[in-house]
């Protein structure tokens, strides 16, 4: 069974954080392999798990555009395009980056966007494990390039505001009928309890609250001095939190996914 976790949220809440902690689990207790997919035009997944990026399936695109006229016309463009976004995915040990990049030029990229998906699908086929971080708006998950996601997670600060902006997210998801199996929040960077006015909006929201992440001194420590997240030690109280939401994930899918009962436990 392969699972998809997309994690989505407003800027700055700790979508990266969050997905790289989530690979690092990944990393030290699967035998992966592990696809992560940077989303977020600002990109910096890489940074996060100590993998550097080249370039971007952004800057792939609108370079076959430009070059479109002077490929040989024996080539299939087809080919050639795969050829080309084959080169973009960077191979790390048990964990690989696919950078998405921005959408550079203007026109039409529903040609370019078609190979994608198809690029896409097949190489997701390859890897159990596909994590990706999204940008605020999940532009590309509106424009259906990502494939089908099992579990979406909306990172969340501790607000009341945070939560609404949650909220609002989870109801993009349903008006544009993306594939999205779960949806859950995550309050990231919690310094106390949760406030019982953040509790009772969550509650108005219907959001499902899988899981919340401490503020972390290791995570500041660590983003600081650029160290990959994916090392942070076991007993970190983010790293730890990051593993009970990984077992809730796993039995909450497979529940979902009839492979489990609700009444079994692991
Ligand atoms: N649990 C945490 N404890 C401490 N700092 C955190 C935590 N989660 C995120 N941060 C910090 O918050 C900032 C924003 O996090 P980031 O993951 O880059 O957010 P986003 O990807 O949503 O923009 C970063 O400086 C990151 O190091
Ligand atoms: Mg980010």
């Amino acid at each position: 069974m392969g699972l998809t976790i997309a994690v989505a949220g407003k800027g700055g809440t700790g979508k990266t954080t969050v997905a790289a902690l989530i690979i690092g689990h990944l990393k030290n207790n699967t035998d992966g392999p592990i696809l992560a997919v940077d989303a977020d035009p600002t990109a910096n997944l890489g940074e996060a798990i100590g993998l550097t990026p080249v370039t971007s399936i952004g800057t792939t695109l609108a370079e076959f555009r430009e070059n479109l006229a002077d490929l040989p016309p024996s080539i299939p463009k087809h080919e050639y395009l795969q050829t080309k976004l084959a080169e973009i995915l960077i191979e790390g040990k048990k964990v690989d980056l696919l950078v998405m990049g921005r959408q550079e030029g203007q026109g039409c990229y529903c040609y370019p966007n078609q190979i994608l998906r198809q690029y896409l699908d097949m190489l997701a086929k390859n890897y159990p494990y596909v994590i990706i971080d999204n940008e605020a708006g999940m532009e590309h998950l509106s424009r259906r390039i990502t494939q089908d996601i099992d579990a979406l997670l909306l990172v969340s600060d501790p607000t009341v505001r945070g939560v609404k902006t949650a909220g609002a997210l989870r109801d993009l998801v349903k008006e544009l009928h993306l594939t999205v199996k779960s949806i859950y929040l995550l309050v990231e960077r919690l310094r106390a309890d949760l406030n019982p006015v953040v509790r009772e909006e969550i509650e108005q929201q219907e959001l499902e609250l899988i899981q919340t992440i401490p503020e972390d001194d290791a995570i500041i420590d660590y983003s600081l001095r650029s160290q990959s997240l994916t090392e942070l030690r076991e007993d970190s109280p983010a790293v730890r939190s990051i593993n009970s939401l990984m077992r809730r994930l796993i039995v909450k899918e497979a529940i979902n996914c009839g492979i489990m009962n609700k009444h079994e436990r692991i």
